[in-house]
């Protein structure tokens, strides 16, 4: 294990059909006043929503409703979150949706008091919180992100071109988060699909690093081939419990700070994904699909050995009589061959990228060092061009 670490996750998790109950635990540890976040409509459609103001109500607190929060939540938005907090001395923000709601109510939830303008403060300088922090609890209806035990949360400034994630500390991570597969039964194939390319980008991100033996990477080909295995009947059968409820508790291990202990972790596809995703407010998980073979064929000789070790013990490509260059191969074609058969996006056409967006996209794309090659501006062109 590299370095020293610490270890701590404040997150209460409420796993199964009867999470919701967890409502009920968690309010009365707070104030009256709750602002209510979600989307655009499915929670209403689909009943939560009112289920969830009669349980706010029996617990006798008073709700300010902010809905319309986006997929990709943006800036404007956030300005008019923070506005509608601070206004309504708010106790608790109970976000109710998929990544974009509970990213979004994390970024409410440090922004609310900040004397500064928080873009420019924790998305632009990424400097950390002093000013109080409001806390989030969220009721996650859509599985991908990890947001709903993590410190993560994006945010889109279509003017300047950027889409931004801050990592924030664990005094930002949600309270308590709600995870119900059943809510997830409704999301649009679409949207599940890049949810579940979002949870196997998470895992490879802090895969494909370092040489040594360690811990993270066997937990970490542990959750791929859950993933895997799931997503083959999910995709099938939606409704499945069993697929369903196994990958919403592989994505929260996916992406809650544990198997990046000890090792260093890459992040580029998503610092690509999400520059795409500033140009087209395309979804997060196709914007990761359309680039990743691309961006991993140019950077597997690199690491080669992890790269064999990859499609062996995740895939289970048989070894014998094979070099590392020949199973890593095998590994990145069954990685695509079982994207196709989920039917992610595979190129960057589809979500509306155009070859005048090379050189921005580029530009808005940080360059990071954990994985096994910093890439150059120009292979950030290249690997755009291969991905179209
Ligand atoms: O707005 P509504 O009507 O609720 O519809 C949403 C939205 O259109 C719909 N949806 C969600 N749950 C549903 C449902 N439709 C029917 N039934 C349900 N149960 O799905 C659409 C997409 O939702 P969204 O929240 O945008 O998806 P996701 O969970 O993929 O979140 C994406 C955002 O998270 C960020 C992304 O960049 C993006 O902005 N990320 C956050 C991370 C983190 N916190 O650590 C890491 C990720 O890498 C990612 O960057
Ligand atoms: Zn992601």
């Amino acid at each position: 294990m590299l370095g020293n670490f610490t270890y701590s996750n404040p997150t209460r998790l409420y796993f199964g059909e009867d999470a919701l109950d967890g409502l009920n635990k968690e309010l009365p540890n707070y104030g009256k006043n709750i602002l209510l976040t979600y989307g655009g409509g499915s929670v209403k459609k689909s009943g939560l929503y009112d289920e969830i103001v009669k349980i706010l109500k029996a617990n006798g607190k008073n709700i300010i409703d902010l809905p319309g929060v986006m997929a990709n939540p943006t800036v404007e938005k956030l300005y008019e979150g923070c506005k509608l907090a601070k206004e309504n001395n708010i106790d608790l923000i109970l976000a109710v949706g998929g990544g974009s709601v509970c990213d979004y109510s994390k970024a409410v939830s440090v922004s609310a008091y900040c004397e500064t303008d928080p873009w420019d403060k924790y998305f632009l300088k990424m400097e950390d919180v002093d000013n109080k922090i409001i806390p989030v609890g969220c009721v996650l209806t859509m599985v991908g992100t990890g947001s709903e035990m993590n410190g993560g949360s994006v945010i889109t400034n279509h003017e300047q071109k950027l889409k931004i994630g801050h990592v924030f500390g664990d005094n930002v991570f949600p309270k308590f988060s709600i995870l119900n597969p059943t809510y997830t039964f409704t999301v649009p194939q679409y949207q599940m699909v890049a949810g579940f390319f979002d949870i196997m980008s998470h895992i490879m991100e802090q895969y494909f690093s370092n040489a040594d033996d360690n811990t993270s990477d066997y937990l970490a080909e542990g959750l791929m081939k859950s993933l895997i295995t799931s997503s083959r009947i999910a995709v099938k059968n939606p409704k499945d419990y069993e697929a369903r409820s196994n990958i919403m508790w592989t994505a929260t291990w996916a992406l809650n700070t544990l198997i990046a202990k000890g090792k260093s972790t890459d992040w580029e596809v998503h610092m690509i994904g999400q520059s795409v995703g500033a140009y087209t407010n395309a979804t997060h998980g196709m914007t990761l699909s359309a680039v990743s073979l691309a961006y991993y064929r140019t950077i597997m000789n690199a690491g080669l050995k992890k790269f064999a070790r990859f499609a062996v013990n995740v895939w289970g490509v048989n070894p014998e009589g094979k070099s590392d260059a020949q199973l890593a191969d095998e590994g990145l074609k069954a990685l695509e061959a079982w994207m196709k058969e989920i039917g992610v996006v595979l190129n960057l056409k589809e979500l509306g990228v155009t070859t005048d967006m090379y050189e921005g996209i580029a530009d808005g794309t940080f360059l990071l060092e954990g994985g096994y090659k910093k890439l150059t501006r120009e292979e950030v062109i290249e690997i755009l061009k291969a991905s179209m």
